[in-house]
């Protein structure tokens, strides 16, 4: 029976079976070393000349990196060991001896992009993929957990929820339909059936920036829920963000290490966040930055950084101008210039990890705004519906697994979020 690598070591000794493919390769005359690696972990196994067959030896011989293969040994405790055991191979019975493998140390960043189908083997990938996963599960697990809904959003949509200008138009039969941005025009017609209700789906945007924080392709985590409030609203974002990362700091210690992260730093990640209005973000800005922004200009990367500084956990922004936001949020009764919506600005200059609001329930309000941002309003008569029949007031949010998981594994660049990215120059792999 076969065993991974990491239940092998935990056995700390004994005969073992396991399988997975060289990780490195070392020969000598009469002894081979080879590093093995599977999901799990990495392990040193010893060929030696005089303890297997001719076949068995010669085979050895031949493996080189990434080849599969299937290992029978003793294994025993060995300080030197890269992960502190060794096997003592009886027997291997390889699978496929692999070709030279193209990535060799220290290759450029464009030329492990263009073998993204290989390089997603590496160490690094694989601890990053992993956090992503414990991500997407603690989303889920925390609106399961609060009574929340799963729900399928669609992904043509005839219409833009963030904007035209970011709209992927695709051939829809012999008609025309975009890519979502957002399950949230869907979200706000389901809530009156299911009321609390969440998703995990893919996004895109044609952003024409090259940044290290925009994808083409994206999946983001979206929750809606009839009768919240904006506070209600960011209560329920900061929880799920401090749960969510004290699940990694617990299910992905190994993977942080081997990222180089600061597992302490994660662990004070606990809710609630610092709090701002965006006047007072300008404030700071002017006053502590020398920073001059005029009310009615979005933070920018820089800004959002410069405002970062200050803090050590994700910060709430609060009430950005309405003029600047899209056109469903409602703006506030006390301030109408100001909108009841937030960011979340992750620390270290991961910038915005959350974008969410309450939802205008006004259909000529919605209408005058979509207008302004020069939308047809025929394409959203579905979603006036919305607010025509038991209209209550709800308030949902977004949240960018790829930023999210960029900043819990202190990534330099999005790209290494997801595992085959999409972006303004490229789609292949
Ligand atoms: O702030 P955004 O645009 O909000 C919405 O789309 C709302 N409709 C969500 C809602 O209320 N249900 O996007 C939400 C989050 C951002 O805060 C950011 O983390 C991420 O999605 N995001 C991107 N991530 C990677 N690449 C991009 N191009 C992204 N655009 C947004
Ligand atoms: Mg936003």
């Amino acid at each position: 029976m076969f065993i991974s690598i990491e239940e092998a070591i935990k056995k700390r000794k004994g005969k073992v079976n396991i399988r997975g493919w060289v990780y490195r390769e070392r020969k000598q005359k009469d002894m081979a070393f080879l590093v093995l690696r599977d999901a799990s972990n990495i392990i040193q196994c010893v060929v030696k000349q005089d303890k297997v067959s001719k076949k068995e030896w010669d085979d050895a011989n031949k493996l080189l990196i990434e080849s599969s293969l299937e290992i029978e040994g003793e294994l025993r405790e060995d300080k030197r060991a890269p992960t502190g055991y060794e096997i003592q191979v009886s027997k291997i019975n390889v699978i496929q001896f692999a070709d030279v493998f193209p990535i060799k140390k220290d290759q450029s960043p464009e030329f492990l992009m263009d073998n993204r189908h290989l390089w997603i083997r590496s160490r690094k990938l694989s601890a990053v993929m992993k956090i992503r996963s414990t991500v997407m599960k603690a989303f889920r697990d925390y609106y399961y957990n609060n009574g929340f809904y799963e729900m399928a959003p669609p992904i043509f949509t005839p219409t833009a929820c963030e904007g035209g200008a970011t709209l992927f138009e695709v051939k829809y039969f012999d008609k025309k339909a975009y890519l979502t941005q957002s399950w949230q025009l869907y979200a706000e017609a389901a809530i009156f059936a299911l009321e609390k209700i969440f998703c995990i789906s893919p996004c895109f945007r044609a952003e024409r920036s090259k940044t290290s924080r925009h994808l083409a392709e994206f999946w983001m985590a979206e929750m809606e829920a009839a009768w919240y409030d904006l506070d209600k609203l960011i209560q329920s974002g900061e929880e799920c963000v401090a749960y969510i990362v004290q699940r990694v700091v617990k299910e992905n210690e190994a993977e942080l290490i081997l990222l180089g992260q600061d597992i302490n730093k994660l662990k004070k990640i606990k809710a609630p966040f610092p709090r701002l209005k965006y006047s007072e973000v300008l404030k700071i800005l002017k006053e502590k930055e020398k920073v001059n922004i005029p009310f009615g200009k979005d933070l920018r990367t820089i800004e959002e950084d410069l405002i970062m500084k200050h803090f050590d956990k994700p910060l709430i922004v609060t009430h950005y101008p309405k003029e600047i936001m899209a056109f469903y949020k409602q703006s506030d009764p006390k301030n109408p210039k100001e909108a009841l919506c937030f960011d979340m600005l992750a620390p270290e200059g991961y910038g915005e990890i959350i974008g969410g609001s309450q939802r205008d329930t006004d259909i000529n309000e919605l209408k005058k705004w979509l207008k302004k941002g020069g939308e047809k309003l025929e394409t959203y008569e579905w979603y006036f519906d919305t607010r025509k029949y038991g209209s209550v007031p709800h308030a949902g949010y977004g949240l960018g697994i790829e930023r999210v998981v960029a900043w819990l594994c202190k990534l330099d660049n999005i790209k290494d979020a997801i595992p085959f990215p999409r972006t303004m120059l490229r789609y292949t792999p």
